[in-house]
């Protein structure tokens, strides 16, 4: 049991099949796959981490800290289910970018982060139509499916997990599913603490110099129709090192309407009584917000309930 690691450039030589192989299992079986050569240069990325580094020491460290002894955490005994040990920033890139607005970012991060951002986004849309052909629907059916009227919402989490005190008692991150569509990540590539929920088990996301590892949303669960699932995860804290995080979620557009692939569902019988609800997406990132930390499940429900209502009656279009 091998955590999935693919080569993107092996798509252009003879191994193409069984690369697409290995990503159709990753996709399948583990919802999380980590990527080499994908094609962002390997200089790009450590201008990423030195900057991101040198922005988390000047401008996040002090703060954390402060922060975090205000809330008298070092000699806790129990638990800790309602706090993150991490310390974060959010970046907007579409539909439209926020970055000139973030506060504290000199103008050469700026400039690297959304230079990085355009780099992602071909790579989630190159990965959405390797999905595509290994799914059986037709090219650019995904990237349509999360375009809605104004195309994808598109963000990067900048995040550093510094040393805890009680990781066993504090989680850098809790335990989730993502919400959305694609996820990219650079992380770190010396402190570790990715953990993917796999048969019941914690396994480690191992770190991997200038990799990207990707993982897939609620969303892709629902257009796939359960053939791909989206997977818990979470961030250990460590109590020596920081670790680097940057996520790029890669999601539906806010009104986009989501729902199984008609593709997908195999026999009429099963379009009757669909496991997975149909919704517009910024309906489910409502009900997401409050619910992050606990199972995905009864969030499907919920849209399903929502589904029926709507589903009454004439829609006023107006
Ligand atoms: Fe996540």
């Amino acid at each position: 049991m091998e955590f999935p690691v693919i080569n993107l450039e092996k798509l252009n030589g003879e191994e193409r099949a069984s690369t697409m192989a290995k990503i159709k299992d990753a996709c399948e079986n583990w919802g999380f796959f980590e990527l080499l050569d994908h094609g962002i240069e390997p200089e790009f990325l450590d201008t990423v981490e030195r900057m991101t580094k040198g922005h988390y020491r000047k401008c996040m460290e002090q703060r954390f800290k402060e922060m975090m002894a205000g809330k008298g955490l070092e000699n806790v005994q129990t638990e800790i289910k309602d706090l993150d040990w991490e310390s974060t920033f959010y970046l907007r890139h579409l539909p439209e970018s926020n970055i000139a607005q973030v506060p504290d970012l000199d103008d050469e991060y700026r400039k690297v982060m959304k230079e990085f951002a355009a780099k992602l986004e071909k790579l989630a849309e190159e990965l959405l139509d390797l999905l595509c052909e290994n799914l059986g629907l037709e090219k650019g059916y995904l990237k349509k499916a999360f375009y809605g009227s104004r195309g994808p919402t598109f963000g990067t989490k900048v995040s550093n997990y510094p040393p805890c005190p009680k990781p066993d008692l504090i989680k850098g991150l809790r335990a989730h599913t993502d919400a959305g569509g694609i996820i990219l990540l650079f992380q770190d590539d010396k402190v570790s603490g990715l953990q993917l929920l796999k048969d019941g088990q914690w396994i480690d996301v191992p770190p991997m110099r200038h990799s990207i590892v990707i993982n897939l949303g609620d969303q892709l669960e629902v257009i796939t129709n359960g053939k791909y699932k989206s997977v818990e995860h979470r961030v250990v804290a460590q109590t020596d090192g920081t670790r680097m995080s940057i996520a790029s979620f890669y999601n539906p557009g806010s009104d986009a309407l989501i729902y199984p692939a008609p593709a997908l569902v195999e026999k009429a019988a099963e379009q009757k009584k669909l496991v997975y609800p149909k919704f517009v997406f910024e309906d489910y990132m409502k009900l997401y917000a409050g619910l992050k930390f606990q199972a995905k499940e009864p969030r499907f429900e919920a849209m399903k309930a929502v589904e029926s209502n709507v589903n009454l009656g004439p829609i006023a279009t107006a």
